[in-house]
C-alpha cells in the first residue's frame, strides 16, 4: 500500500477510542489560528514553528537529545506514536537523521491538521506525513513496517499500554526499535490538576510508574536496552519556563490553553514532590 493511501484508508476510519477525551484535555480549538499568529523572526520573512511545534518537557532540547539516542538510520521508515503538532517527526526527517520516511499519528484530527499545515508553509509536504490513528489500534498498518516508532508525552494518556506495546511489536520489524520519553509516577501521592496532559479535574490521566511500562514491553517480546532518569534536568527546565508564557498568540499557550502556566506549575510541584519523574527508554524486538 503506498503512503498517500494508507493514510486516506486511515482517515477514512472511524475516530479512535480516546479521541473525545484527548479532544477535551488539550486546548484545540483554532490550533491553526494560533499557530499562524506566530511572531515572525527578525528578517520578518520566516516564523520560526520550533517554537510551538514541541509539546513536551524541555521542547527542542530534549527532542535532540532523544532523538540522538535512538538508533535511527538514514533509510530507517520510523513511526511516531501521539505526533502531536509534529515537531519532532519534522527534525527526524530532516539532517542530521534524514529518516527516509516518518508516519506521525495522533488521536486528535485538530492536532493531525495542524501538523500538515505546519509541513507545508516550511515546505516539508512529502515527509513526514500523518493521519488520524491510535496507538492503541494500528490496523492500517502493515505487520512490519517500520525500522523503529516511538512516543514522546503520550503515555500519560494511554490505557491500556500493554496494547500499544504489543502494536508496536506487530508493526515494528524484526531487530528494531521503540522509544519511549514519558512522565512518569514515581510514588504515591497527590496530584494538582489540571497538568498539561489531562482536564481540568484529571480527566484522560493515565499516570503510570516506569515499571508498568517495562512490564507491558517486556510482555510483548521488548528487550530494554537503555533507560535514563531526566526528573532532575526536567524540574530546572519546567522551573526556567514557567511564568515565562509566550506572550498572547504564541507560546505553550498554543497547545495547552490560557491555562498553560497553572498546568506547568502543577507539574513543576509534582516533580519537586517527588511524586512525578521523567524517564526515557529504547526497547529492541526480540
Ligand atoms: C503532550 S502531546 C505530545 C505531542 C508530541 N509527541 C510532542 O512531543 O510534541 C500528546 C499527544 O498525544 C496524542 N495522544 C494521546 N493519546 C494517544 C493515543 N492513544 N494514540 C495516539 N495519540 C495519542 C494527543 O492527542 C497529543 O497530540
Amino acid at each position: 500500500m503506498t503512503t498517500q493511501r494508507l493514510i486516506t484508508s486511515m482517515i477514512r476510519r472511524r475516530a479512535p477510542t480516546n479521541s473525545s477525551q484527548n479532544r477535551d484535555n488539550y486546548a484545540l480549538k483554532g490550533i491553526i489560528e494560533a499557530v499562524q499568529k506566530g511572531p515572525r523572526n527578525l528578517d520578518d520573512t520566516k516564523v520560526d514553528y520550533t517554537k510551538v511545534d514541541q509539546f513536551h518537557i524541555g521542547g527542542h532540547l530534549t527532542t535532540t537529545k532523544f532523538l540522538s539516542w535512538l538508533p535511527t538510520k538514514p533509510d530507517s521508515t520510523i513511526l511516531d506514536i501521539g505526533c502531536g503538532l509534529g515537531g519532532p517527526a519534522r527534525m527526524l526527517a530532516s539532517p542530521p537523521y534524514a529518516c527516509s520516511r516518518v508516519v506521525g499519528i495522533d488521536t486528535s484530527s485538530e492536532f493531525v491538521d495542524a501538523a500538515r499545515w505546519i509541513s507545508r508553509e516550511v515546505g516539508m509536504s512529502g515527509n513526514p506525513s500523518f493521519a488520524l490513528g491510535s496507538g492503541e489500534d494500528m490496523a492500517a498498518f502493515e505487520d512490519a513496517s517500520f525500522d523503529g516508532c516511538y512516543m514522546i508525552h503520550v503515555g500519560m494518556n494511554v490505557g491500556d499500554m500493554g496494547r500499544v506495546a504489543g502494536e508496536m511489536a506487530r508493526v515494528v520489524k524484526g531487530g528494531g526499535w521503540a522509544g519511549l520519553f514519558d512522565v512518569v509516577r514515581l510514588k504515591e501521592g497527590e496530584i494538582k490538576y489540571p497538568v498539561p496532559w489531562t482536564g481540568p479535574s484529571g480527566e484522560g490521566c493515565h499516570l503510570k510508574y516506569w515499571s508498568e511500562y517495562s512490564e507491558a514491553f517486556s510482555a510483548h517480546g521488548w528487550t530494554l536496552r537503555d533507560s535514563e532518569d531526566l526528573t532532575a534536568s526536567s524540574l530546572n527546565m519546567i522551573r526556567k519556563a514557567v511564568g515565562r508564557g509566550g506572550g498572547k498568540d504564541w507560546g505553550p499557550e498554543v497547545f495547552m490553553g490560557e491555562d498553560a502556566d497553572v498546568k506547568q506549575r502543577n507539574l513543576m510541584e509534582g516533580l519537586e514532590e517527588g511524586v512525578l519523574g521523567v524517564f526515557m527508554g529504547k526497547w529492541e524486538k526480540g
